[in-house]
């Protein structure tokens, strides 16, 4: 058992954020919350970090129009604030080397479908839920994964099966699923911090 301190990214609503604060706040996830990054300076999730006085910044192009400088910043952000695992939460942009290559094997990503069926760059939101009603798949569900250079292609951590109801909408689907992704994401967690999953283990696959 250790504390997970964690450090967050997401770019617009981060509801995966706030049930992982509220875990954390009500003492349901051994972790602590120690930074938030947005790259979205007028951001839902942004303002809920403040509003919580969790430590957060607006990290991107704008602030740091050279990649490497957007990397080395957002390494050093999570480095003072003794981040160890890095937690993805409907973040719209990919992390720079300095950043995947120091926390290596713990980042983690939600997705909301079984990877890797409908991952990969432009598969989000209602796009997801859109192309597995069209594909007349029975069953849908959430991945969380370890990140790497390419979108929705690190190796699978967890994974639960949800079914696909017959008057299912992509709206109903993304409501249904999305509630499902903030207790996943929390038994995840949860897994990670007793010892049950091990991230450099899963790596190796
Ligand atoms: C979730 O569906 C997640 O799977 C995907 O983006 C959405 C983020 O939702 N990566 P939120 O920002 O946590 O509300």
């Amino acid at each position: 058992m250790h504390t997970l301190q964690l450090g967050l990214l997401s770019s617009h609503t981060g509801s995966n954020v706030r049930a992982i604060v509220q875990a954390c706040q009500n003492g349901s996830l051994d972790a602590a919350p120690r930074v938030l990054i947005s790259n979205n300076s007028k951001s839902n999730v942004l303002a809920y970090a403040h509003a919580e006085q969790i430590p957060a910044y607006h990290l991107s192009g704008q602030t740091h129009p050279e990649p490497e400088a957007l990397d080395r910043a957002m390494l050093e952000i999570f480095q003072r604030h003794e981040v160890d695992l890095l937690i993805l939460s409907g973040y719209m942009k990919k992390l720079g080397p300095l950043t995947l290559t120091y926390y290596q094997n713990h980042i983690l990503n939600i997705h909301p479908s079984l990877l890797p069926r409908y991952g990969g760059q432009g598969m989000y939101s209602s796009r997801v839920h859109e192309a597995v009603l069209a594909s007349g798949d029975a069953t849908t569900g959430i991945t969380v994964h370890l990140v790497n250079t390419e979108y929705d292609q690190g190796p699978i951590v967890a994974q639960r099966e949800l079914p696909v109801l017959p008057d299912d909408t992509a709206a109903s689907l993304a409501t249904r699923v999305l509630e499902q992704e903030h207790l996943f994401y929390l038994e995840t967690l949860r897994a990670i911090s007793q010892g049950s999953v091990d991230l450099d283990l899963l790596s190796r696959r």
